[in-house]
């Protein structure tokens, strides 16, 4: 039997918002701790296919100059997940990041699983969508495994959707967890038959990820929390290669 392994993104915001915790505004330093190109580093020799930064719109962790610093990595690619707003598709088209997947930060554009709400803002998504992809960057749709919104998200041209394991893993070892995985099941389902590339993330870790390398599909999950909070105790080389380790399965 083949074995086809599925891309592992590492979302570092949490190593910046340990930094934060700390050193902002006028506390900001060139010593602040911990350093998050070094770590960034550190996760891909321990075997990330690539690094997530999320540069949330209050830049409560991830830093203009962390993504500039990261971009510069000779070999990274680079997922940035961002807002549908006017300043941050300047700001992703003038970096040119292999990747930008848009999410949902304002409560308006969130829909009940969490994802961005494609459904009622397709013009804005579309839009958003074509702006990128004419400076060369893929786009991913960050969407709750909900037909309405995979449709949604096929109609404004996007080549990827990122489903929210979100639901999936706050049940997990509750009698709902069953139900959610159907969904993401569903959802994979949907998403390919309509030629999407499927990638997920959200609350994914090291125990829930057997349920979830059980879903169809995948082309690269997104991880974050879990990942750097086992970096607390093994650090994040290692953390990661653990993760990495189990994102082969049956083909
Ligand atoms: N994917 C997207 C689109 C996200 O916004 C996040 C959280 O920032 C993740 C994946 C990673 O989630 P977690 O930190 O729970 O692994």
């Amino acid at each position: 039997m083949s074995h086809r392994p599925i891309h592992l993104g590492v979302n570092i915001d949490h190593a910046a918002t340990l930094r934060q915790a700390r050193y902002r505004g006028a506390h900001a330093s060139h010593h602040a701790e911990p350093d998050v190109v070094a770590f960034t580093r550190e996760a891909l020799a321990g075997g990330a296919d690539g690094i997530t930064v999320h540069l949330r719109e209050d830049r409560r962790h991830i830093q203009d100059a962390d993504v500039l610093a990261i971009a510069k990595i000779p070999g990274v690619r680079l997922n940035l997940e961002m807002a549908c707003t006017a300043a941050m598709v300047a700001f992703a088209c003038q970096l040119r990041p292999a990747a930008v997947c848009l999410v949902p930060e304002s409560r308006e554009e969130v829909t009940t699983e969490g994802g961005l709400d494609v459904a009622t803002q397709l013009t804005r998504v579309t839009e958003t969508t074509q702006a990128l992809q004419a400076a060369g960057i893929e786009v991913s749709l960050f969407i709750g495994p909900d037909a309405r919104q995979i449709t949604a998200a096929k109609a404004t041209g996007a080549p990827v959707v990122e489903l929210h394991t979100g639901a999936f893993a706050n049940a997990w070892k509750s009698p709902a967890a069953d139900a959610e995985l159907a969904r993401l099941h569903a959802g994979c389902e949907l998403a390919h038959g309509l030629g999407l590339v499927v990638n997920a993330g959200h609350g994914i870790n090291y125990d829930n990820i057997r349920s979830i390398l059980t879903l169809p599909h995948l082309h690269e999950l997104n991880i974050g929390h879990s990942i750097v909070a086992r970096a607390l105790f093994t650090g994040i080389r290692s953390a990661v290669a653990e993760m990495k380790s189990h994102l082969v399965r049956p083909a």
